[in-house]
């Protein structure tokens, strides 16, 4: 089992670069299986989930070619067999958007209930009332979502709550659907509108991504594309939150400030310097963090897969804040781990109180979930003395070198896998 080992107290100062958003490029990646022609996929980032949607895609029978680290191409003329059935699938949320994707060229779909991150329920209702409203019947049968159609029409859809995974999985189906599709109540995140332009690339037409009605007029057919993928803002700002907490200044490149603005407004209300240029921010730390209240909410809202990275940044700030997880009901799960290197957080129900303190000190602790378990590595960072992070798979899901990546703004970080290997790191670190 591989482990995260770091020395923490250094700030962290530099420059890194930033991947692919992981959440753009699964729901790309489904939805390249939509047409016969080739599609051409860059700036795609090198994790876990990516490349178990990769094998599934191989398995159904599309071809996937691997032209460097980053950049693929997908061919999904050979897809004969519309029942996903690997065994990874189960365990990634987004197998659920070739649900979407299959629907809606080939009229049917087999895949398993979407696993991912147990941050909360995360039931799949308003995917399945979307598809049913475009004349789909679903069901579950032994573990299993199957979706299939006659006909696939356009439908007047109003989301019951603003999904992401809904609104995207609905976009693909109805993009090849007879008719037009309006989403009330869409989400408005920016990988929403990645996979949008991604689809309009190919021959779709969708209008109004990036608000909260979208317009999709079905195509009979779509084609190939070159596309790059959009930068992830959460890895993006779990490095911001990385600069902020260890009282560091750290430059990002290739990324949208845009897509960040959420993010930099809450650092800046916590005393941090930003300077922003066309496709690269960097973040000052400063002497000492300031507290602040936050709440988790839909784009262009704080986003929740950044909530444990500005709750630890928090619990290092001079006063107390509130954090209020508003989007899933179990992603405080960190906290324990996190009073294991001394800090101050008290939840109840969706809201942490968190009491700042002046350090944290290094400890073994478990990585409950993905974002999770990189606020730990920040907490470790930031700490005084060894943390040992275990668990560091979840990590790995959605962040591509994450300790080479601070290795490079300075930090004493490794990936180990052996007491001898620890061992070895703590000789060299001192
Ligand atoms: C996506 O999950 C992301 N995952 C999550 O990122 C992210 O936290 C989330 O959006 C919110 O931004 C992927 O893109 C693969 P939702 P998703 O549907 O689509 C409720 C990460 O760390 N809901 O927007 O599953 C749901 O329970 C991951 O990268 C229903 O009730 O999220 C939640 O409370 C973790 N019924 C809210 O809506 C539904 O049918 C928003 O969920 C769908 C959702």
């Amino acid at each position: 089992m591989e482990q995260y080992i770091i020395k923490g107290g250094k700030p962290l100062c530099g420059e890194v670069e930033i991947g692919g958003a992981k959440n753009a490029a699964l729901a790309i990646l489904a939805a390249a299986n939509m047409t016969d022609e080739t599609v051409y996929i860059d700036n795609l980032p090198d994790v876990r989930d990516i490349n178990a949607l990769l094998g599934a895609m191989e398995e159904i029978g599309a071809r996937v070619e691997r032209i460097d680290r980053h950049t693929v191409t997908v061919n999904g003329s050979g897809v004969t067999n519309c029942i996903v059935e690997t065994e990874s699938m189960k365990k990634i949320r987004a197998s659920y958007y070739l649900l979407g994707a299959l629907l809606g060229k080939y009229k049917r779909a087999q895949v398993p209930l979407p696993g991912g991150c147990n941050i909360g329920s995360r039931p799949i209702d308003q995917h399945l009332k979307g598809f049913k409203a475009m004349g789909a019947v679903t069901r579950i049968e032994h573990g299993f979502i199957i979706a299939e159609a006659e006909e696939l029409h356009g439908a007047h859809i109003f989301l019951d709550m603003v999904s992401v995974g809904a609104t995207i999985n609905i976009m693909m189906a109805a993009a090849m659907a007879n008719g037009n599709t309006i989403i009330e109540n869409a989400a408005k995140e920016p990988h929403v509108v990645d996979v949008a332009n991604f689809l309009n690339s190919m021959g779709a037409r969708i209008k109004g991504a990036g608000t909260d009605v979208i317009r999709i007029h079905g195509v009979k057919s779509l084609h190939k594309t070159e596309y790059s993928i959009i930068p992830d803002q959460i890895e993006a700002g779990t490095f911001m939150f990385a600069a902020a907490v260890t009282g560091g200044s750290i430059v990002l490149r290739n990324v949208i400030p845009k897509h960040l603005e959420a993010t930099s407004a809450k650092l800046l209300e916590m005393g941090c310097q930003i300077h922003e240029n066309d496709d690269a921010i960097r973040v000052i730390a400063p002497k000492k963090l300031q507290s602040t209240h936050v709440k988790t909410l839909p784009y262009p809202g704080f986003p929740t897969d950044m909530q444990p990275q500005i709750s630890v940044s928090l619990a290092l700030a001079d006063g107390t804040s509130i954090v209020t997880e508003s989007i899933f009901e179990n992603r405080f799960r960190y906290v324990d781990e996190l009073a294991r290197m001394g800090a101050s957080v008290k939840v109840e129900g969706n809201v942490a109180v968190i009491s700042g303190v002046d350090k944290f000190t290094g400890a073994r602790v478990s990585a409950p979930d993905l974002r999770a378990g990189a606020a730990l590595v920040l907490a470790g960072l930031a700490a005084e003395g060894i943390t040992i992070i275990d668990d560091i798979y979840f990590i790995e899901r959605g962040y591509e070198n994450l300790d080479q990546k601070f290795r490079g703004l300075g930090a004493d970080m490794e990936k180990v896998s052996s007491e001898k290997e620890i061992q070895k790191f703590k000789l060299k670190v001192g």
